[in-house]
């Protein structure tokens, strides 16, 4: 049995005849914090797709924790730990940010919401969601409508959202995009302290972000995993600065 928190065997994807994922295998271990970077293009959003179960591959397999889930739909890959944040739209916009939270953590627990939940279900349900809001900084929005907010706090929501739903492996696809760097403070420092345990798959371009939040990475290009290593051995390797030469000139530093 695999001992990986996530596994991808020989992922193949077409769209006619251009190739998105060609033969991509990686491995995250347990606490893992893994970058997945590349050009635009290169297929990192189509591979989280086909890691959480919204994209069917053509071939090959994916794992969590040992179990072959390729079958199984989204859901059943959230129920067994894996969490992909974020689409805006999993939202209730009319909800306010303290009611978006108490859900999930209310779904996450296992119990829908009724009056017949015990009053000390619910409480331990709004503390846990309270403090989400606290983490996030998001206690003058807490009673604010998601559809008030600013793009940049509804991602924070979502990011809050995913922690909700106690990921075992989280998929985190340019979590900083569309972030007033004024925000990103408190979402950087989020991801800093997530639990050990949690294995995160990491999609970045931004590579001084890619050198604060993860240990090793994957340089996927044109579907085809090209590189892999440590994030300091891979963001000083030729192969790199030559895919994103012109933009990495500027972008990736000689030293961290
Ligand atoms: N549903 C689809 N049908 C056809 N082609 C698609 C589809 N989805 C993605 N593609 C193509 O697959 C390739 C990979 O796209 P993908 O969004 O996975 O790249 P990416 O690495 O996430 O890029 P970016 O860094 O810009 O987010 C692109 O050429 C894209 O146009
Ligand atoms: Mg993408």
């Amino acid at each position: 049995m695999s001992a990986y928190a996530l596994e991808t065997r020989g992922l193949m994807k077409r769209y006619g005849g251009l190739v998105v994922a060609n033969e991509v295998s990686l491995a995250l271990e347990k606490g893992a914090r893994h970058a997945l970077i590349g050009p635009n293009g290169a297929g990192k959003t189509t591979l989280a797709g086909l890691i959480s179960g919204t994209i069917r591959p053509n071939s090959g397999s994916v794992w969590l924790f040992g179990e072959d889930v390729t079958r199984a739909g989204p859901a059943q890959r959230t129920k067994r730990g894996l969490v992909r944040s974020f689409q805006i739209t999993s939202l209730f916009a009319k909800l306010t940010v303290l009611e978006n939270l108490f859900l999930a953590v209310s779904e996450q627990r296992g119990e829908s919401f009724s009056i017949a939940t015990p009053a000390a279900f619910r409480r331990e349900t709004l503390a846990r969601a309270e403090a989400l809001v606290t983490q996030f900084g998001l206690g003058p929005v807490a009673n604010r409508r998601v559809s008030e907010l600013a793009y940049g706090q509804q991602r924070l929501i979502e990011i809050a959202l995913a922690l909700a739903l106690n990921p075992k492996v989280l998929l985190l696809d340019e979590p900083a995009a569309g972030i007033p760097s004024s925000e990103t403070g408190v979402l950087l420092d989020a991801i800093e302290t997530l639990p050990q345990e949690i294995a995160i798959l990491l999609i970045e371009h931004d590579m001084a972000l890619v050198r604060r939040l993860a240990r090793d990475a994957t340089l996927l290009v044109q579907g085809a995993v090209i590189a892999r290593g440590t994030v300091a051995s891979l963001l000083a390797s030729d192969v790199v600065r030559q895919v994103y030469l012109g933009k990495a000139a500027r972008t990736i530093p000689a030293h961290a």
